[in-house]
């Protein structure tokens, strides 16, 4: 949540720098935007509320090489232009940009008011810069006296400051994401690498208790805790510009889901001998445990029905927001398996803290190569789905499936058979994303757009996808949906059904087809519209969507129709599918 970028080096176009590339960071969070350009008469700040994408980048700091700017996701404070960063010191020489939460920052505020500092914000952020000034004015550099305000800051946080009279620009990480970005012409420090990605793909990555401070011509690493100097090494990312765009689509959303006709292939493309070892562990570990949270959860719930069916390996799997006190079942010889998009879901790293405080080992299954959680983790499998940039996750959620899947296939010695049938699936998903198909979607979404309430149900690895499928409706649409397993409709939701509510049943060619057929005729008989995707038409669907027989790879062609639906009714209600109201990509507060 919160997206920052700062830029010295020998640009003079410093100010648009890093407001273009924070539009690229806007899925991190866009209720205000601010930045700070270091100008002749001193640190020039603009700020309000509102998309930074709505923001014309050239006016800002054509005359300057050093500049930060941040968007916000709110957490301590309304949406206001005064809470809005960056947030300045007293003598206005320092500007600050921060993501996270500073903790025991009531405290801080009301000693700093005791010495008269003046707040002019709500926001935890602002004792930063307060603090900062006045390790300085206890004689400590600019540099020294970050690292002596973080010593002081509890929580998990990323800061970026600039100084005007030295022009340097510090940054430090503690728990939310910090990258620098190695440039020909000076150093890029953002929260996530499309922001600089035009500008270099050589990246130093800052670790976790690490502060970062340069010039523009020079930079250096130091432990936060005891000052010393960190050594670092050059890193060259595979992401291209390209990928981060979303060229011909009109939103993200679309072009990442449209991105599954090669995604899938791409994910599969594992180095076999790592999977087997993967597999191995899974094995013999006492207690395997999968978790994530929102839509990698459900990956992971999918996953728990592959390896019964594939497998007939038992896994545990908990949204990770849930798994603290799962710690009295974790013992060293105990495997956890995070799954995460971003690598970056503050409830997902500490989950991995949970683990490790008991000596189990970690697996992350991530998209973001580098990202706190792979960094974090024992080992690290990348899905390989390039940048997602939209907050409703699609291909990310069909990457993490697809090696969960290959996965499941290993632990039967069946690797591949596996492969084959994740590159066949990914062959049909090529042949169903056609611009007939997504016209027929639509054809049903105007069918359906004036409902408040949907339901979806299903059944087998088909329940967790009705929870992803009311997750994606939700979020992108704003209409009520849920997500159901079709057994449960007998226990109370039948009661919701009225005259031509909408009723999407999720069907496969598998051993629970004839249940929720079923299942789907208790609604149709209660007046439900019942839509059904499924790959054959069965008589009591009044719409059919099609989709390929994909064996037990079924629920990863299921949800992309559902992907579409959701997508076409957030459009045909007339919201933007890729900034949905108070939700923000990268969850890394909790
Ligand atoms: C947020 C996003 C979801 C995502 C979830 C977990 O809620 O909006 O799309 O599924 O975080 O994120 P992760 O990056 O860990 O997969």
């Amino acid at each position: 949540m919160c997206g920052i970028f700062g830029y010295t080096g020998k640009r003079d176009d410093a100010g648009s720098v890093v407001i273009d590339g924070l539009k690229n960071l806007e899925y991190r969070g866009y209720d205000s935007w601010g930045v700070a350009c270091r100008e002749e008469k001193g640190i020039l700040v603009a700020k309000d509320i509102g998309k930074i994408s709505a923001v014309e980048s050239r006016e800002f700091g054509h005359t300057c090489c050093l500049a930060l700017a941040h968007t916000r996701w709110a957490t301590h404070g309304g949406v206001t232009p005064a809470n809005a960063h960056p947030h300045l010191s007293r003598d206005r020489t320092i500007a600050v940009a921060h993501n996270g939460i500073i903790e025991n920052h009531e405290a801080l505020r009301k000693e700093l008011m005791q010495k008269g500092y003046v707040f002019l914000s709500q926001t935890d952020s602002e004792v930063i810069p307060h603090c900062i000034e006045e390790e300085m004015c206890a004689g400590y550099p600019f540099a020294e006296a970050v690292r002596r305000a973080c010593l002081r800051f509890h929580g998990r946080y990323a800061i970026l400051a600039m100084h005007e009279p030295t022009g340097m620009l510090v940054g430090a990480r503690t728990g939310s994401p910090l990258i620098v970005g190695v440039g020909d012409d000076g150093y890029y420090v953002a929260s996530d690498i499309p922001a600089f990605l035009e500008h270099t793909r050589t990246v130093q990555y800052i670790d976790d208790g690490e502060t970062v401070e340069t010039d523009g011509a020079s930079i250096v690493f130091r432990d936060i805790a005891t000052g010393q100097e960190r050594q670092k090494r050059e890193v060259r990312i595979t992401w291209t510009v390209e990928q981060a765009q979303k060229g011909e689509f009109p939103h993200f959303m679309l072009k990442e889901i449209m991105d599954q006709k090669e995604s899938i292939a791409r994910a599969v493309n594992q180095d076999e001998d790592a999977i087997r070892r993967v597999a191995e562990a899974i094995r013999s570990a006492k207690g395997t445990f999968l978790v994530g949270c929102g839509t990698a959860h459900k990956a992971c719930m999918a996953a728990e029905y592959f390896f019964s069916v594939v497998s007939e390996h038992h896994v545990n799997v908990c949204s990770a927001g849930e798994f603290k006190l799962y710690h009295h079942f974790l013992a060293p010889e105990s495997l956890l398996i995070v799954v995460s998009q971003s690598g970056e879901t503050a409830d997902v790293l500490e989950a991995m803290n949970i683990a490790k405080s008991k000596g189990s080992k970690v697996l992350a299954i991530v998209n973001v190569e580098g990202s706190s959680i792979s960094r974090a983790a024992d080992y690290t499998l990348l899905i390989n789905a390039g940048p997602e940039r939209a907050v409703a996750s699609t291909k990310g959620l069909t990457g993490q499936m697809s090696v969960l899947l290959l996965i499941a296939y290993a632990l039967k010695h069946a690797l591949h058979e596996g492969k084959t049938l994740l590159l066949e699936t990914g062959a049909l998903i090529n042949d169903m994303l056609n611009p007939r198909y997504v016209d027929r979607i639509s054809a049903i979404a105007s069918r359906i757009k004036s409902h408040e309430d949907l339901y979806i149900i299903g059944k087998s690895w088909h329940y967790p996808m009705a929870l992803e499928s009311a997750i994606k409706i939700q979020e992108v649409s704003y209409v009520h949906a849920e997500g159901f397993a079709g057994g449960e409709l007998k226990h109370g939701p039948i009661a919701l059904i009225e005259q031509g509510t909408p009723c999407i049943a999720l069907v496969g060619n598998d051993e629970v087809t004839a249940d929720i057929i079923n299942n789907a005729t208790e609604l149709k008989a209660r007046g439900a519209l019942v839509i059904g995707i499924a790959p054959e038409r069965h008589a009591i669907f009044d719409e059919w969507l099609k989709t390929p027989d994909a064996a037990a790879a079924q629920p990863i062609v299921s949800i992309i129709p559902m992907q579409i639906l959701a997508y076409e009714l957030a459009v045909q209600r007339g919201k933007d599918p890729d900034m949905p109201r108070n939700l923000a990509k990268s969850v890394t507060v909790k």
